[in-house]
């Protein structure tokens, strides 16, 4: 199981933050990226984005908004591992994923809790991730929706081969109700003094 640590909550300032994300072990760093379209809330700006040029870290960038090819580029340049852009946000969902998969990026389809992950069978052959979304979009720091193992093991039924990774009120406890390839956490990470024990205590669960 694979860390992404969303620097979304954090008790650091984002400089320092992305430097002890850089030299800990996480396996991503996860880009959460709003701009009041799809959730009422807006994340840091492109500019204050523009800390992660020199991360190494590989990145795995979470779109809340409606239109995702609009920042394509940007992320384009940064060190983008993988792009995942909301279900519920778009209609032209082949569109995206052929522009993303044509910019040498991997691509994610995250699924709000409420949504049916029978939507995604025309789209699991050709995408690399589903993002299962464990809170409502938008903020850290939220509860763990407990329906969300279940969601998770449908949706493993539908694919063995696309990853799954899950976002949202991870922490020690909730984590051993997910069998996912990635976990995103946020809030437990980044309000700790000290990432590092965090993010081996959620790998090693
Ligand atoms: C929520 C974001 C998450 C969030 C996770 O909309 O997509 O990535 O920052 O934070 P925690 O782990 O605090 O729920
Ligand atoms: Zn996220």
């Amino acid at each position: 199981m694979k860390v992404s640590t969303s620097f979304l909550s954090s008790n650091y300032s984002l400089v320092d933050t992305i430097n002890y994300l850089e030299h800990s072990s996480t396996d991503f760093i996860h880009v959460d990226f709003m701009d009041n379209t799809f959730v009422p809330y807006k994340s840091c700006s492109l500019k204050e984005l523009e800390v992660l040029q020199n991360t190494k870290k590989d990145l795995d960038v979470h779109l809340m908004v409606n239109d995702p090819l609009k920042y394509l580029a940007f992320f384009s340049k940064l060190n983008t591992r993988y792009i995942t852009f909301p279900y519920e946000a778009v209609n032209n969902h082949l569109e995206i994923i052929d522009k993303i998969k044509k910019a040498n990026i991997k691509v994610g389809i995250a699924l709000n809790p409420e949504t049916s992950v029978n939507c995604l069978i025309p789209f699991l052959d050709l995408i690399d991730l589903v993002l299962i979304m464990s809170v409502e979009p938008g903020r850290g720091g939220q509860t763990f929706i407990p329906t969300t193992p279940a969601k998770i093991a449908e949706l493993r039924n539908l694919s063995n081969r696309v990853l799954i990774s899950v976002d949202g009120g991870i922490n020690k406890d909730t984590i051993k109700l997910v069998a996912t390839d990635i976990v995103v956490s946020g809030s437990y990470i980044c309000c700790s003094d000290n990432f590092e024990e965090r993010i081996k205590s959620l790998r090693d669960s």
